[in-house]
């Protein structure tokens, strides 16, 4: 519905050179701010989803957070937090994956889900993927039956979802820009 993607880009809020020269930085802090664009956001990630089953919500830290526990909250699904490295703590399992420059790490709750359960993996935005690669890579390493990888937004040219459906998960986005 070209309507309703006009409507969620309009809440979006772009930066040019944040945080360098040549990035254009999609901030959503301002469709966090809009309650419609918010509700309407979360009701599209939730739609697929609602009378079926899904067990877990998975979300990056941190702006998978906002978005996975609404989405957690909406479906009566639980919330694994997938954190950055050093703040969980209790046994956990982390990924490795590469940066422009160096390399950062995400993990989980070892306990966090049960081998078999279904989980959606929700952030803000895929870009080169790295991030949500790692993240499937933590899910399905415990077992987890990842339903889908879902985003408000996606850069396609920097490949990110392309690299998901690669590795056999299904990916939705609700708007998408080119030229990132
Ligand atoms: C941003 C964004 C995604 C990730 C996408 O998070 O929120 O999580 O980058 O990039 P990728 O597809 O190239 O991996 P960031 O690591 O900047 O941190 P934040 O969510 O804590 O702000
Ligand atoms: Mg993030």
């Amino acid at each position: 519905d070209p309507s309703f993607e006009a409507a969620l880009k309009n809440a979006v809020r772009t930066i040019p050179d944040y945080p360098k020269p040549g990035i254009m930085f999609r901030d959503i802090t301002t469709l966090l701010g809009d309650a419609g664009a918010f509700r309407r956001a979360v009701d599209a990630l939730v739609h697929p989803y609602v009378g079926g089953k899904v067990d877990k919500i998975a979300g990056i830290e941190a702006r998978g957070f906002i978005l996975g526990g609404a989405v957690a909250h909406q479906l009566s699904a639980g919330f694994v937090p997938i954190r950055k490295k050093g703040k969980l703590p209790h046994r956990t399992v982390s990924v490795a994956y590469a940066l422009e420059y160096g390399t950062d790490e995400i993990e989980m709750h070892a306990d966090a889900l049960v081998a078999g359960e279904k989980v959606v993996l929700v952030d803000d935005l895929v870009a080169t993927g790295g991030t949500a690669e790692a993240a499937v890579k933590l899910l399905r390493g415990l077992g987890a039956e990842i339903v889908a990888a879902c985003f408000i937004i996606d850069l396609p040219e920097l490949g990110g979802a392309e690299r998901l459906r690669a590795m056999d998960v299904e990916v939705r986005t609700l708007i998408s820009y080119e030229g990132h």
